[in-house]
């Protein structure tokens, strides 16, 4: 699955001169600083130095996706966990300050003194300007969006096989005056002279973002430092990764035993898989059906888990349980509480006749260790901390196990994919934690969930019919409170109103609203008034977030 890399024109430490530079900056910072142990090269990781941008995850996507392994490191991360990284280079991310302004972020002064390929990134590169002894000022006019890049080195590695002129996306406000002493501009727009600079050797510098979709080549010049800088040759696959962390979960385990909540959905499946691969019968799933899953699904995943993989699993049908603390409740709020607190309740209670255990796995990603991480440093705004089983670890005193938490979803997918997984359960789109019962408008009755259930399966099957099941973030269907008039032959009606609801997105942080077909939408209206007694009528979500949300509850 990886390119295999060409590696020519490697920079190693030895054929770099960076003491001047060092000099400088040592000079501008007044600091001392302790040279860094010795870096390994063995182990092929990036270190993203993280300056609050709102693009650093995507940063570490593009590398991923060159298969290569990064980790975002915040930048006022102690030296030691940088070096524990072993890095073969670093990327400096973009970020909101402005290097003049006092007290504004600055790479660690070690990582200069490494002698290891360093890109900066907007924010990245202008800091890496300024401590390196040149200049930065607020620019005459701010540049956002779309430039046309035209490079004047043909032998810089960064561009190797791209064209001379490129379409690059800008979004910044200061730029560099004077270049550092032994750096020159390699290429340029119309409105900045330095749009890319480089010292000859291996620290490069980009004004614009090559981490965007609206820079189409840039994950090509990411490859090339990658590749060609840094000299990594690719060995981030899902191959690689499963080995390894078959050998890391058995060292961490060694002979005890592990619980882990199934839910049905991706993450939590590939945690499982991946743990029982390490250690086989030493965990034990506990899966609970809240009954406000979709039409099949307790089936089938139990028929996966159980029957095709051969893991221990208990299954627990809390229908009636669920079902009672949603009695009469109609707040959204209260809903996802009281789902919360009860499934906390029964797992609790399952777990207990398993005896001792020692892990709780979960199935936690890479965005969210991001986000509670960067949380905790000076340079980037909080977003949400998400849970999948808060509560559990402190009141059982388990170890947690998280194998997936430097992942991102598609890493996880392809990992799901060679662990086994069938591809329905590995590519299926997002379902919240709650379930059906935010996708209920008012009270959540047996009655109603097999109304939406129903209206749901048509919705599904439908779009996967029209092959856009994957091109949709989600796809689903709601049911409201309200009713309505109509007729049908020749009697009037007195229905629901079921709205339909397909969205595209990125990370759910914002969405669209889906242009589906007009007569896939006639198809699907049409099935449900047909096909789901009680339902008169079917309205279609156009709505982005924000201002909506993509759930309704
Ligand atoms: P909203 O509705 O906030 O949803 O735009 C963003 C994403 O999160 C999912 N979602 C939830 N997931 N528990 C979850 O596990 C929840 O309470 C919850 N609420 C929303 C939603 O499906 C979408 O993917």
């Amino acid at each position: 699955m990886a390119d295999k890399a060409k590696t020519h024109r490697v920079a190693t430490s030895d054929d770099i001169e960076v003491s001047t530079y060092l000099e400088i900056a040592k000079e501008l910072q007044g600091e001392q600083f302790a040279a860094p142990e010795a870096i390994s090269p063995a182990k092929e990781t990036v270190a993203i130095i993280d300056f609050g941008s709102q693009y650093s995850h995507l940063i570490a996507r593009r590398v991923r996706e060159c298969h290569v392994y990064c980790e975002l490191v915040p930048c006022d991360a102690p030296w030691e966990r940088i070096t524990a990284l072993q890095p073969k280079g670093f990327i400096l991310s973009g970020g909101p300050a402005s290097v003049y302004q006092e007290g504004a972020p600055l790479t660690p002064l070690n990582i200069y003194e490494s002698r290891l390929p360093i890109l900066g990134i907007c924010y990245g590169m202008q800091v890496l300007a300024h401590q390196l002894g040149g200049q930065v000022s607020p620019g005459i006019k701010r540049e956002y969006g779309q430039a046309i890049l035209h490079t004047t080195d043909d032998d810089s590695p960064l561009f190797a096989g791209l064209p001379r002129s490129l379409s690059v996306w800008m979004s910044h406000g200061d730029e560099i005056v004077e270049l550092p002493p032994g750096f020159k501009a390699l290429a340029h727009t119309e409105n900045s002279p330095n749009a890319v600079i480089g010292n000859g050797k291996n620290i490069f510098g980009l004004q614009f973002h090559p981490e965007v979709v609206h820079t189409p080549q840039g994950k090509n010049i990411i490859q090339n430092f990658l590749y060609q800088v840094c000299g990594c040759q690719g060995t981030w696959t899902a191959g690689n990764f499963i080995n390894e962390s078959v050998t890391n979960i058995r060292e961490q385990i060694k002979g005890g035993k592990v619980i882990c909540a199934l839910s049905g959905g991706v993450d939590s499946a590939v945690a499982a898989t991946l743990i029982h691969r390490a250690i086989g019968n030493q965990l034990t799933c506990i899966f609970v059906n809240n009954g406000l899953l979709r039409r099949e699904e307790p089936e089938r995943a139990l028929n996966t888990f159980r029957n095709n993989l051969n893991m221990n699993v208990v299954y627990v049908d809390a229908t009636d349980r669920f079902l009672a603390q949603l009695k009469e409740i109609i707040d959204p709020e209260l809903k996802r509480r009281r789902i919360g607190e009860e499934f906390i309740k029964v797992f609790e209670a399952e777990a207990s006749k398993l005896g001792k255990v020692d892990f709780l796995a979960q199935g936690t990603l890479y965005p969210d260790v991001i986000e509670s991480t960067s949380a905790e440093t000076k340079a980037a705004a909080k977003i949400k901390t998400h849970h999948n089983v808060g509560g559990l670890p402190a009141r059982m005193s388990l170890k947690l196990i998280e194998p997936l938490r430097y992942l991102f979803k598609d890493e996880v997918r392809e990992v799901g994919l060679s662990l086994g997984l069938p591809e329905d359960m590995v590519m299926r789109q997002p379902f919240p934690g709650p379930g059906l019962a935010i996708r209920i408008i008012g009270e959540v009755t047996r009655e109603r969930l097999e109304l939406l259930r129903a209206a749901d399966w048509i919705v599904m099957n439908e779009i996967k019919k029209a092959k856009l099941y994957r091109e949709l973030w989600q796809s689903f269907a709601i049911l409201t409170d309200l009713r309505s008039v109509g007729v049908m032959g020749d009697f009037r009606t007195y229905g629901y109103l079921v709205a339909v609801r397909a969205v595209t997105s990125q990370d759910a942080m914002t969405a669209d609203w889906a242009r589906l077909p007009y007569d896939l939408l006639a198809r699907i209206s049409n099935r449900i008034v047909n096909e789901v007694p009680g339902v008169n009528r079917v309205v279609y979500d156009i709505t982005s977030k924000p201002p909506s949300t993509i759930e309704w509850e």
